[in-house]
């Protein structure tokens, strides 16, 4: 089987925001407690945070981490987690029906987050709480000093403000599952009204609204569309979620669904563009897509967790060569679509459905979904080109005409290095690349990553990682052609320069 692909270094789709690049820590199972914070862990620093998860989070240099939900988000007062640590509440978490002990709050995140190098994206209660709690926070952390809530960050040891910059008005309020649940009229008025006050407090803030919890929801995409007829001038992005996962063991079909995100965020750029046609705008509303990722190994398990426990192991998913492969194909369709989706956050980032799994006293280690997130992370920094490609293509369940490959393109004219990332989705052949690249005169390939593995199902371990990425890929460049083997089912990132 054979490809083609064009690439012009002038076709360009839109500089890259690195921010697609973040990911989501939520008070959730063991993603804060057991994970990034375990104070009696022997690798944890004088603040109880694990220092090989650190690492392992500049690893993947992570740009931004959404906080501190998520479903938890929704019944959450934020001032039960500042102060000293021993007066404060201990409280019952409704949405994952655990105890919350509020070791870890606004600071200390807002220190961890440093300690990465990764800005925040805080996230405020709209479920049980509105627009008091919101602008009180906004001037907790992004307020110099002078007033009740600025001086009172002081007193508790942050003399400097933490400059918040992006700020999420609520979480899934369209889904049935979320404390204080709203229709989208209902959300579009407290979204708007929460959002005006906040940057009363700081102009200089950016707004997320939400959007629909997926595409399946019902109101899906009307909520989009009155939420931003209703709050448009407020707020600067909307957001997208979507989880993936491999039920019916049908590989042909799960490993198309990007298809869906791609026709997910066609939508909601057309929503936006209506609502700006409409209100007669200058202003464009972007796309934070801020959770994303497959979600379903650990559906089961769950159900059996006992309520009320502390940092139990909630959606611990364990992933494996497949869902890897999905991963890459997701963030091909982010690169693809970099002219409107600014933001994108896997979801999440450590122990929750996460990349970085840790054990409690022990290991951390890498889930196979970790590589392909790294390598876009790394080498995808730049311009988004749009690749010309012709691919052979297949039927599967709930999808046509599904591209065997995948492929986005990032140009980095400061590094002059380009890096084409490719998914071949053939189960069963390998596929021979024939692409264009002339307008690159001189390249070379200095490095042909593949992930490959002949066991779709094959997982890494805490004592084994055997899903791991080599450098050994096939390709050759010759007068503007470059050759390469794309192995049967595999994640390709040709780095060139
Ligand atoms: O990421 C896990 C959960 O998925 C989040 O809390 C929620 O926003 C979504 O439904």
């Amino acid at each position: 089987l054979n490809a083609k692909l064009t690439l012009d270094k002038n076709n360009e789709i839109a500089k890259v925001d690195d921010r697609i690049y973040g990911s989501f820590i939520e008070h959730l199972g063991r993603a804060v407690y057991g994970g990034i914070y375990e104070p009696n862990h022997p690798l944890s620093d004088e603040q109880g945070f694990r220092k090989d998860v650190i690492e392992l989070v500049k690893e993947l240099d992570v740009p931004i981490v959404r906080y501190p939900g998520g479903n938890m988000v929704s019944a959450y007062n934020w001032e039960d987690g500042i102060g000293p640590k021993i007066d404060r509440p201990r409280r019952l978490e409704l949405a994952w029906r655990t105890i919350e002990t509020n070791e870890v709050g606004t600071n200390e995140f807002a220190d961890w987050a440093k300690k990465v190098n990764a800005d925040v994206m805080m996230a405020v209660n709209l479920g049980t709480r509105g627009i008091d709690a919101a602008r009180n926070l906004v001037e907790y952390t992004n307020h110099p000093g002078g007033t009740y809530w600025s001086d009172l960050r002081k007193s508790h040891g942050y003399e400097q403000p933490h400059n918040i910059k992006t700020w999420c008005l609520g979480n899934e309020m369209d889904g049935p599952w979320q404390v204080g649940q709203k229709t989208a009229y209902e959300y579009g008025r407290i979204a708007k009204e929460t959002g005006k006050a906040m940057k009363l407090v700081d102009p200089t803030i950016e707004l997320v609204a939400c959007g629909s919890s997926n595409t399946g929801m019902p109101t899906f995409p009307e909520y989009e569309a009155t939420t931003l007829d209703i709050a448009y001038e407020e707020i600067d992005y909307i957001s997208l979620h979507q989880y993936y996962g491999n039920r019916t063991n049908d590989s042909a079909n799960y490993l198309a669904n990007n298809m869906d995100m791609d026709h997910f965020i066609k939508t909601v750029t057309s929503t936006c563009d209506y609502i700006k046609a409409k209100h007669r705008s200058n202003k464009t509303i972007n796309l934070s897509f801020d959770e994303w990722n497959v979600w379903y190994h650990s559906n089961n398990a769950d159900t059996k967790i006992e309520p009320w426990s502390i940092a139990p192991p909630q959606l611990e998913d364990v992933y494996n060569f497949e869902d890897a492969l999905l991963v890459g194909s997701m963030l091909i369709t982010f690169l693809q679509h970099a002219d409107r989706v600014k933001m994108a956050c896997l979801a999440q980032l450590v122990n929750v459905i996460a990349p970085i799994m840790t054990e409690n006293n022990g290991r951390s280690w890498k889930q196979t979904i970790f590589y392909p997130y790294m390598h876009a992370s790394l080498y995808g920094r730049g311009v988004s080109l749009q690749p010309i490609l012709s691919s052979p293509k297949y039927d599967s369940k709930d999808f046509t005409d599904v591209p065997y490959i995948d492929s986005a393109a990032v140009y980095n004219e400061e590094k002059e290095e380009v890096t084409i990332f490719m998914v071949n989705k053939n189960l069963e052949d390998a596929i021979t690349l024939t692409a264009d690249v002339r307008s690159f005169a001189g390249y070379k390939v200095a490095e042909h990553i593949v992930m490959e593995n002949d066991d779709l199902k094959a997982v890494n371990t805490a004592v084994k990682e055997s899903v791991v990425p080599h450098n050994n890929g096939k390709s050759s460049l010759q007068n503007g052609v470059l050759e390469a083997e794309l192995l049967k089912s595999s994640w390709n990132v040709i780095r060139m320069k």
